[in-house]
């Protein structure tokens, strides 16, 4: 569903932040990419979602790519990170509408899928406050209904439980088992090891914009011959970072 071929990304002349990735993600799979601060994780999601060209490579969405498919690939992926803000000044009902606009939902679809999700989400008694008069879980719980408005089979979330309690991330997390149970592509980056472990079926360690390591969490943990997924990651790290 989702194919990254030989990836890279220069956003200047002296500096390669994405140094050849490739990996896959099929339906029902939830891909997690794991990586310190700065190794490239929301450049390369930024690159999946079309929102900026790879220097080179190739990204397919289901067999499409966006040079040719832009518009079909749109209607495909859902985005969520954490760059993009809501307008302060509008509604979860207003931007429900602006949305279902944007991707041409009937009016009776729509019903039902603001219904489903403002209930799921408890968004319900908010939905005509203020975005700026909402707390950081009611801000991101919208985000995540919206950036799923058009039922997208590609789900690609930036760091989805930043910042949330441990109950709005549960719900969150509950959510994404319910989605990769459905048949969604996931591809989410974290810093929660907790939320790597219980989620991911294959994981990326990207380290300076290469995949360091990927596999399951066990294959992870054998490969680098460490006690736990945390002390994997850091032995991984430490293993393939350059000064
Ligand atoms: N627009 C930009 N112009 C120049 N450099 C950038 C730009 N965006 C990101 N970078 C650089 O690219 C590298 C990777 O950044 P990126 O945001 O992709 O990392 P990340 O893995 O998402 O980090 P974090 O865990 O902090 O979110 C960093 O060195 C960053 O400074
Ligand atoms: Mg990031």
């Amino acid at each position: 569903m989702i194919k990254v071929v030989d990836v890279h990304k220069s956003y200047t002349k002296e500096n390669e932040t994405i140094k050849g990735v490739s990996f896959e993600v099929h339906e029902g799979q939830i891909f997690g990419l794991l990586g310190p601060n700065g190794a490239g994780k929301t450049t390369l999601m930024q690159m999946i979602a079309t929102l900026m060209k790879p220097t080179s490579g190739q990204i397919l969405i289901d067999g499409l790519s966006a040079d040719k498919n832009l518009l079909d690939i749109h209607r495909k992926i859902g985005f969520l990170t954490n760059e993009i803000k809501l307008d302060p000044m509008s509604t979860p009902n207003n931007l429900f509408d602006f949305f279902a606009e944007l991707y041409d939902i009937p009016a009776n679809e729509l019903k039902d899928r603001r219904d489903q999700s403002f209930a799921r989400f408890g968004i319900a008694p908010f939905a005509d406050k203020r975005i700026n008069e909402l707390s950081t879980g009611m801000k991101q719980k919208i985000s995540i209904a919206i950036s799923l408005i058009h039922n997208p089979p590609v789900i690609i979330f930036d760091e989805p439980t930043n910042g949330l309690d441990i109950l709005t991330s549960k719900q969150v997390t509950d959510y994404l088992k319910e989605l990769k149970e459905q048949g969604h592509a996931i591809i989410l980056s974290t810093h929660i090891f907790s939320v790597a472990e219980e989620l991911c079926d294959e994981i990326a360690i990207l380290v300076d914009g290469r995949i360091a390591a990927q596999g399951t969490v066990e294959q992870l943990v054998k490969q680098a011959e460490a006690e736990n997924f945390e002390k994997a990651f850091f032995k991984i790290y430490v293993a393939n970072h350059v000064e």
